[in-house]
């Protein structure tokens, strides 16, 4: 095969690369372990890789223990559970998570994707580093109900887990610490950015008119929260859902009253797969999310300025503001066979 031919299938997404050809199975083997690569024109990720290098035995053991419920306390809830790749990692149609038991947690289950570049996590920024992110799930009582010593624990009486974790790391050992470093080589490999919006800004697809005209208007009226290339500027604010909040948001973590509602401002990749939306799924659909822009914006002493008039769009405006949301649509990611529940 010529030299050109192999490059060519070497860029194209996975599952293309399938269909191709039968013997692409050792190029997939080669390419099983995404690198972080950082997309053209995105800044320095947030998260430091070189501390916590990707290898092909620890990107393979936090995907299985990701998908694995051995990490909540009666073995019934794994991440995938409530962060499903079919909706980019979030949980479809629960507004809020269902945890252990069937309990129900307090927020919406966020997407996960470009999560490297997020300089904190959770709606309200309550975790400040991938690698501890997974402390979370897993001692919250609403979701996976154990703890990390507990979770250690089985591991290391595994029947597998001893030596996939020894294979990983180059020493026989399971801890808590390579437990969540396994876990961010997968979660911070979770790169989403093979859009048609990435393809039309890259010249390699074109917008339609009216996804042109959607892109003009969301640069217009949303694009200083919701900032590009990761569509969020990573600021907590108040857009207006409640007068009163219920949950008391960014202020939990910060203590001031004035970010008492305030959230942080989500990324818009891959959202027409997410819903429901805002921190508390209130949302079913993208037509509340913009009648809730338009004309459900609800004053309060820390809602956002921007926001403080609503914004005023037309039902041709509409129209072409969900055409630009639906171009930020990934397929290749939630098809990519390398973030998929393992089958071994
Ligand atoms: C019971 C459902 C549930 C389970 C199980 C669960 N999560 Fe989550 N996850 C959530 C919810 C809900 C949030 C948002 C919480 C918040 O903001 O208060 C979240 C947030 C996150 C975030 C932060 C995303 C962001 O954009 O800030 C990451 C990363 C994450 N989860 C990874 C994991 C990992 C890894 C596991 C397994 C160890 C896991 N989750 C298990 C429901 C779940
Ligand atoms: C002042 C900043 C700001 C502006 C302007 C803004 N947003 Fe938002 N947006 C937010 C914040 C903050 C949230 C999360 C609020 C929450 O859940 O409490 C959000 C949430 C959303 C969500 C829900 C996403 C999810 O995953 O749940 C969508 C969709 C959305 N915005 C679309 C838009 C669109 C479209 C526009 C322009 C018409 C826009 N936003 C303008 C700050 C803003």
């Amino acid at each position: 095969m010529k030299r050109s031919t192999l490059l060519g299938l070497l860029a194209l997404p996975l599952s293309a690369a399938l269909i191709a050809a039968p013997w692409a199975h050792a190029l997939i083997a080669a390419r099983a372990t995404p690198q972080l690569q950082v997309p053209h024109g995105w800044p320095a990720p947030h998260y430091n890789f070189a501390a916590n290098p990707v290898t092909p035995a620890g990107f393979a053991l936090g995907r299985r223990l990701f998908y694995d419920p051995i990490l909540s306390r009666d073995g019934s809830v794994s991440c995938g559970n409530c962060h499903q790749q079919f909706a980019a990692f979030a949980h479809l149609d629960h507004r809020v998570s269902h945890g252990i038991g069937g309990v129900n947690g307090k927020r919406n289950t966020p997407g996960l994707f470009n999560l490297a570049w997020q300089p904190e996590l959770m709606w309200d920024g309550s975790v400040h580093q991938l690698e501890l992110q997974p402390v979370a799930p897993i001692s919250n009582p609403l979701e996976m109900g154990g703890s990390l010593a507990l979770a250690v624990d089985k591991l290391r009486g595994d029947a597998s887990y001893p030596r996939l974790f020894a294979a990983a790391f180059g020493s026989p050992g399971v801890d808590s610490q390579r437990l969540l470093r396994a876990l961010a080589q997968f979660t911070g490999t979770l790169v989403s950015a093979d859009s048609h919006y990435d393809r039309a800004m890259q010249g390699r697809e074109a917008f339609t008119p009216q996804e042109h005209a959607g892109l003009d208007l969301f640069r217009e009226h949303c694009a200083a929260c919701h900032r590009e290339p990761l569509f969020s500027d990573f600021s907590y604010r108040n857009n207006g859902l409640d007068a009163a909040p219920r949950d008391a948001g960014r202020a939990l973590v910060s203590g001031h009253p004035g970010d008492q509602g305030l959230f942080r401002v989500p990324s818009l990749r891959n959202v027409a797969l997410t819903a429901p939306y805002m921190h508390d799924g209130r949302y079913d659909s993208l037509q509340q999310v913009l009648d809730h822009y338009t004309s459900g914006i609800q004053s309060s002493p820390t809602l956002d300025p921007l926001l403080a008039n609503g914004i005023t769009l037309n039902a041709g405006q509409r129209r072409a503001l969900l055409a630009f949301l639906d171009s930020l649509t990934d397929d290749s990611f939630i098809h990519d066979r390398r973030f998929a529940q393992p089958h071994d």
